[in-house]
């Protein structure tokens, strides 16, 4: 039976005598196919999967964006139970930040471009949010949706550099029989636009169709994925990147892993999306 828990001195009665090993989810709700994987990947490698639904302001960069944000517990408890988690952790805000809280966890390099350029504190945000939730639920796994690429690798960073015991676990997209990837934020596309949405992987399979091809030039992947996104008046490219998949400098010349990955607009909402170049072996 899933258990709800709202504060952090339930959270921790709860966890005092959940059997180990624990898998944690952090999400922000509006639960979709992606989380539901997660959940999935928990359940089988650990004996108490734990949930937590918070939408995290702290990582907003505009109070519209977290106002718009969806939110029905209803309908995110109703996912956790068909899914068999054990605990969901849904606290109210000075739950996770007390009146006095001053802390930050200050992230480097790997936050600087793509998503941290787009949106500034976004990833202090982030990062601050999941250490807290690490540090609460001491969970020996957790799981996160390859989706958001840079947020694993600047989560995985901090983990590593904070001696964090939490091993970070990323899991394949989920994806719309039409390629789209899962996200909370596809709730506010119109239909013409949930329509034109797809081009985000068509872009990205058109770079890596070149890639396959033979194409080593950055700014050639980069030009085969504005070239698609401009084909979709609906859609407004906000960046593309072809960048070196360990450090996130984008490349001249791709000689080993890369990620490939942009952002784009429909309207008021922002898509993001990406696909790994494997390594010459790969
Ligand atoms: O990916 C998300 O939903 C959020 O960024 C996370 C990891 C739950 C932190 O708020």
């Amino acid at each position: 039976m899933t258990r709800v828990l709202r504060t952090r001195a339930e959270l921790r009665a709860a966890l005092a005598r959940a059997p180990r090993p624990i898998g944690l989810v952090p999400t922000m709700g509006w639960l979709h196919g992606g989380h539901r994987a997660l959940m999935r990947r928990a359940r089988d490698a650990d004996a108490t999967t734990v949930v937590t639904i918070f939408v995290n302001p702290r990582q907003f960069d505009q109070a519209a964006d977290f106002g718009r944000y969806p939110r029905s517990e209803a309908r995110d408890l109703a996912i956790c139970a068909e899914e068999e988690v054990d605990l969901v952790w849904m606290p109210p805000v000075e739950e996770v930040y007390p009146a006095d809280f001053d802390t930050r966890v200050s992230v480097g390099a790997l936050a600087g471009p793509l998503e941290g350029a787009a949106r500034p504190g976004h990833f202090e945000g982030v990062a601050t949010v999941v250490a807290i939730l690490f540090a609460l639920v001491g969970a020996e796994h957790a799981y996160f949706g390859q989706k958001d690429a840079q947020q694993v690798m600047v989560i995985r960073r901090m983990a590593l550099d904070l001696a964090l015991p939490t091993e970070v676990i990323a899991c394949p997209t989920v994806r719309e029989p039409d390629g789209l990837a899962l996200s909370s934020r596809n709730f506010h596309l119109s239909p013409a636009e949930r329509a034109a949405a797809p081009v985000l992987r068509r872009a990205l399979l058109a770079a890596r169709g070149r890639w396959e091809a033979g194409e080593r030039s950055g700014e050639a992947l980069r030009a085969a994925m504005r070239a698609v996104l401009a084909s979709e008046p609906l859609a407004e490219g906000e960046y593309v990147s072809c960048a070196d998949a360990e450090t996130l400098a984008e490349l001249e010349r791709v000689q080993g892993p890369a990620l490939l990955s942009l952002a784009v607009r429909f309207g008021p909402t922002r898509l993001i999306d990406n696909e790994p170049l494997p390594g010459p072996a790969g």
